[in-house]
């Protein structure tokens, strides 16, 4: 049977926060422990100042322990325990972890791989996104918490499930090919309508009638990336459809505390598709790792942030979890240098989080993740980590008069989509090591050098206002975005468009007359082919005032019809072709960049776009400081994070929070460190 398409139900927004001030705590896991470990942990909570924990994620089996039998007595004693020392609860619906006797009663719920393989029981999120067998048990376990605890009160949030898609993404079983095919009937209503929505005259893949649809399983040649792109987008509202079971469950029993679940924004394409599913949670939560391999992590914590907060920027979200140190799912898993957790945690603060939480309270020895860095670590209280999160704790009460403010409105949007990431990741594509995350990365990174605030926001989000509007290899584009980047540059933003974007539609469907379809009108260019370089490769480029520069990985033919060339190549086929054109449009510009850019020859464009919308970096921005501003109720605050290994003295004048001083005109900033300053003379 399929199951029901998600509905529409809103985000409830004026539920209350779960904290007093800022949130800070973890995951907490404390059925792997004896009680009287659980009395030390609630002594320490209270030493490091946690004041929110997520209780209770993978707990299914040990709180339904057979079909329908329930032991809630440790639960109890646990939320009485939380309670009486005034650390509030996030309480979980732990569905991200059914039960073993759950999988060898139905093992049917355990999803099935792209090669037909059906997912053993003992790993996490083992169950199918349409299986209206797990849907029950799932809804039925939510509705017994919230009975049970939606009156307790130390809980003041819900979190239902956990990361959901980030394991049981996609299913290809038989329940989830009919449940794509009433999401496929929803969409395009006849077969005819799919048929030329695919394209699938190509390779004379013609559906006889939408019962004919499978989901892209295994073959050895590759499939119809229109099919492979509605899968995805089946995937994620099959998901939300679970997602919104749960919540509504909780909701039947508790309706003044807010309901969410954990995003997993970071920089590439998410799991689901975050803007859709920002509608549904009351408040926006997301989970953010350090990736130790990143040549510059600081600014992808930005980066991760200012996609949370683009999600809806009049409104603070939460750091669901970071790492205290280091994780233990990637090839090789950084500890955290000295300082660094300060950094990662209040760079989020900064940029709008109401919170900072962490996996987990307390490192376990056993089980999957023993050597996941935890709030606790094994090692105990004597330790840097330990040191580090009591001082950490000590910060966000410090803090406590932001939390409810948010950032200053930024000046930059960037254009941002999980879908149209998936669009171009799907499928064969000219190049398959460039993604869509390079190219927002490369402009975000040269804004965050600058200190220039920037959102990044998903197609449909308002842009009037926006001095700067960026779309970065947008691959897919809808006619709704582009006439929206274009009336934002009539109306006098600098819009700056890059390579890959506007070539298809929502179908996956190339835009014909030349690349940057959606854009090319509004950029003035005519892009004819792609010219794709190898790992080796790069193409010097020279400014129309004569600075050399270079390209790398991507570069286009492009002709500029109708706009300005300030940019061209300077050797190889291309030499003498525009690399990058500006275009004046109404009383503002639309500028078109076809390469990618070394970082130093980007930040020179970058600089110039920034320039001709009239954006000044803040004086505060020295190499390697960052700076943010959030503001609320006539106040306003500058956070100040310095990523350098030597102290740097910018300009403040007000109250510093986390030194408890009184600034007057100069601060230094040491090595390192954070510093947040109510500021004397700024009105927010
Ligand atoms: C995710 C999960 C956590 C934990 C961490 C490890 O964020 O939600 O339960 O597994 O990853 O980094």
């Amino acid at each position: 049977m399929p199951l029901d398409l998600p509905d529409r139900r809103a985000t409830r927004r004026d539920l209350p926060w779960p904290t007093r001030g800022l949130a800070y705590g973890g995951d907490y896991n404390p059925e792997q422990w004896p009680e009287s470990v659980q009395r030390e942990d609630v002594a320490l909570m209270r030493e490091a100042g946690v004041n929110l924990v997520t209780l209770g994620v993978f707990s299914w089996g040990h709180l339904e322990v057979a079909d329908g039998e329930w032991e809630l007595g440790w639960l109890d004693r646990v939320l009485d325990r939380l309670h009486e020392n005034e650390i509030m609860v996030d309480l979980a619906t732990p569905s991200a972890a059914p039960p073993i006797w759950l999988h060898r009663a139905h093992p049917e719920i355990l999803p099935v791989s792209r090669t037909g393989v059906r997912y053993a029981q003992g790993g996490r999120l083992g169950w199918c996104p349409s299986s209206p067998v797990f849907r029950r048990y799932a809804v039925r376990m939510a509705s017994v918490l919230a009975a049970r605890y939606g009156d307790h009160p130390a809980v003041r949030m819900w979190h239902v499930g956990n990361e959901f898609g980030g394991g049981n993404r996609h299913c290809y079983c038989d329940v989830s090919a009919a449940h794509f095919r009433s999401w496929l009937t929803d969409r395009y209503g006849d077969v005819t309508t799919l048929n030329a929505a695919w394209g699938t005259a190509f390779w004379g893949h013609r559906y006889g009638s939408i019962d004919e649809v499978l989901p892209p399983r295994d073959s050895e040649s590759a499939a119809n990336p229109s099919l492979l792109l509605d899968f995805d987008r089946f995937s994620s509202d099959a998901l939300l459809a679970d997602y919104q079971a749960e919540r509504d469950a909780v909701r039947e029993h508790v309706r003044d505390r807010p309901v969410t679940t954990n995003f997993m924004v970071q920089e590439g394409p998410g799991v689901v598709d975050h803007a859709a599913w920002s509608e549904h949670v009351d408040i926006r939560a997301n989970d953010h790792y350090l990736i130790a391999d990143d040549p510059l992590p600081e600014e992808e914590w930005a980066f991760g942030a200012d996609r949370m907060r683009g999600l809806d920027p009049s409104r603070p979200w939460l750091l669901m979890e970071h790492s205290t140190s280091a994780v233990n799912w990637q090839p090789r898993n950084r500890s955290k240098a000295p300082g660094e957790l300060m950094r990662h945690s209040l760079t989020h603060v900064a940029r709008g989080a109401d919170g900072a939480l962490f996996f987990q309270w307390r490192q376990s020895v056993q089980g999957a993740e023993q050597f996941h860095s935890a709030m606790l670590p094994h090692a105990g209280t004597r330790t840097k980590v330990w040191q580090e999160v009591v001082e950490l704790g000590q910060a966000m009460r410090a803090l406590g008069e932001v939390a409810g403010s948010t950032v200053a409105p930024a000046p930059v949007a960037l254009l941002y989509d999980d879908v149209a990431g998936w669009a171009w990741q799907r499928g064969q594509k000219p190049h398959h090591d460039l993604s869509a995350a390079h190219a927002a990365r490369d402009l975000h990174r040269a804004l965050w050098r600058r200190g220039v605030t920037c959102d990044i926001v998903p197609p449909h989000a308002d842009l009037s206002g926006r001095a700067v509007v960026l779309v970065p290899a947008l691959y897919l584009t809808d006619d709704a975005t582009a006439a929206a980047v274009a009336s934002a540059a009539a109306s006098g933003a600098r819009v700056l468009v890059t390579y890959l974007s506007g070539t298809v539609d929502p179908d996956d469907r190339v835009r014909t007359g030349g690349y940057a379809g959606a854009f090319a009108a509004l950029c003035g260019v005519y892009v004819e082919e792609f010219f794709v370089l190898q790992h080796h490769e790069t193409v010097a480029v020279r400014t129309a005032d004569g600075h050399a520069g270079t390209a790398r990985d991507w570069t286009e033919r492009v002709h500029a019809d109708d706009a300005t060339v300030l940019g061209t190549y300077a050797e190889g086929h291309l030499a003498g072709l525009p690399a990058w054109t500006r275009r004046a449009v109404g009383a503002g510009a639309a500028w078109y960049l076809s390469a990618r850019l070394a970082e130093s020859t980007l930040t020179r464009v970058v600089d110039d776009v920034l320039a001709d919308a009239g954006l000044t970096a803040p004086a505060q921005a020295a190499p390697g400081i960052e700076v943010v501003r959030r503001v609320g109720e006539g106040r306003s605050w500058m956070f100040l994070i310095n990523h350098t290994d030597r102290d740097v003295p910018v300009a403040a004048t007000g109250h510093e929070l986390l030194t408890r001083q009184d600034v007057a005109g100069s601060l230094t900033i040491p090595a390192g460190a954070v510093r947040a300053v109510r500021e004397a003379d700024r009105a927010g």
